[in-house]
């Protein structure tokens, strides 16, 4: 079976899977407060039809599977999927479950996870302040985070990224404490400039904590060295006090890493979408319940790659934010 590749070469073998849009917290920058739709019931993929697209994908060379939300954890057949997929074999051996996830309740599911097969988390920490976190979160649960985080090292999930987002005025001051308390953990932290995501339209450019300033800021309390790599990755990784510890920034606004992109993403309602600012799905659930052979599933993924983009526009004149936010595409 020839590769998923687009018409500007790029080989995606990065399957990105929201298992519901539906989250514990309301990440200011993610989802607002109140007034979100809810995506309807009898259009979520159930459990079977999850792992036959997944079958259909991994058969394209589809080689690393993300499970994302909302928050994936509150989907009641999560270490059965994770069980489903971790068995299949892409072509250069199991295929590799990972999940970002918020941590709220992992510390019940660390264990039953890393036995059903799931590899790694990247876990969601903006801020170690409480009032903070409630400001940023619109929940009062940071210590059932950080409870999360450790229940996940704990079970082996390793290495434990996290992943933080700076917004200006509210949490950008405490880029350096964030990254003491991973260096003290041994956690990967990575900061992600915030992108035009959410349904609430908070996002402006000229607010935006931009990669450069993170670096600024980490550069008051520590000497950073560039990692020379990045390959498909979009973290630029840098060596913290000589390493071998490091932080990552994500820079996809300033830096757009579109070059090297080797992902596509599964909706919880079965739309493919081939770039996270997409205007345009591939319904897949509808022809999968209508019957189709995995023949015709896999033209239908071969032709959302083949529409794909080679940017996601963010910086050009005409941009428009997707029509789904965040919480129901999936990070
Ligand atoms: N910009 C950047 N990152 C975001 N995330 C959620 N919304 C945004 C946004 N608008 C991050 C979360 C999580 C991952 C899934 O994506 O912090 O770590
Ligand atoms: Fe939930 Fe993640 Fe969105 Fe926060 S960023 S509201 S944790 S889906």
């Amino acid at each position: 079976m020839d590769p998923l590749v687009d018409r500007f070469g790029r080989v995606h073998r990065d399957l990105r899977i929201s298992l519901t849009d539906r989250c514990s917290l309301r990440c200011t920058y993610c989802m607002p407060e109140q007034g979100v739709p809810w995506l309807a019931k009898p259009t979520l993929l159930s459990t079977d039809e999850l792992l036959r697209l997944t079958e259909v994908a991994v058969s394209l060379g589809i080689v690393e599977v993300r499970l994302t939300g909302g928050e994936p954890l509150l989907r009641r057949d999560l270490v059965e999927v994770v069980a489903g997929i971790s068995s299949m074999q892409g072509v250069d051996g199991p295929v590799e479950v990972s999940m970002t996830t918020n941590a709220l309740g992992l510390d019940m599911m660390a264990v039953p996870l890393v036995e059903a097969g799931m590899a790694r988390v990247n876990i969601s920490l903006d801020t170690l302040d409480r009032d903070t976190f409630v400001r940023m979160a619109r929940r009062d649960r940071l210590d059932d985070t950080l409870e999360g985080i450790r229940a996940a090292a704990d079970a082996g999930l390793a290495p434990v990224k996290l992943n933080t987002v700076l917004l200006r005025d509210v949490n950008d001051v405490e880029a350096p404490q964030l990254l003491a308390f991973a260096l003290e953990h041994g956690y990967e932290l990575r900061f992600i400039e915030q992108m035009p995501l959410d349904a609430g339209h908070t996002w402006h450019r000229e607010s935006m904590v931009t990669g450069q300033e993170v670096l600024d800021r980490l550069r008051t309390a520590y000497h950073l060295e560039p990692v020379p790599q990045r390959g498909s990755a979009p973290a630029e990784l840098f060596l913290v006090d000589g390493g071998p510890a490091t932080v990552g920034v994500i820079a996809s606004v300033s830096s757009p890493f579109c070059g090297t992109c080797d992902r596509v993403r599964l909706t919880a309602d079965g739309q493919l979408r081939n770039c996270l600012f997409a205007a345009a799905e591939t319904d897949l659930r509808t022809p999968l319940r209508d019957g189709a052979g995995d023949d015709e599933l896999a033209a239908l993924f071969r032709a959302s790659i083949g529409a794909k983009l080679p940017g996601h526009g963010i910086n050009e004149p005409g941009f428009l934010q997707p029509p789904r936010n965040m919480s129901a595409i999936g990070g």
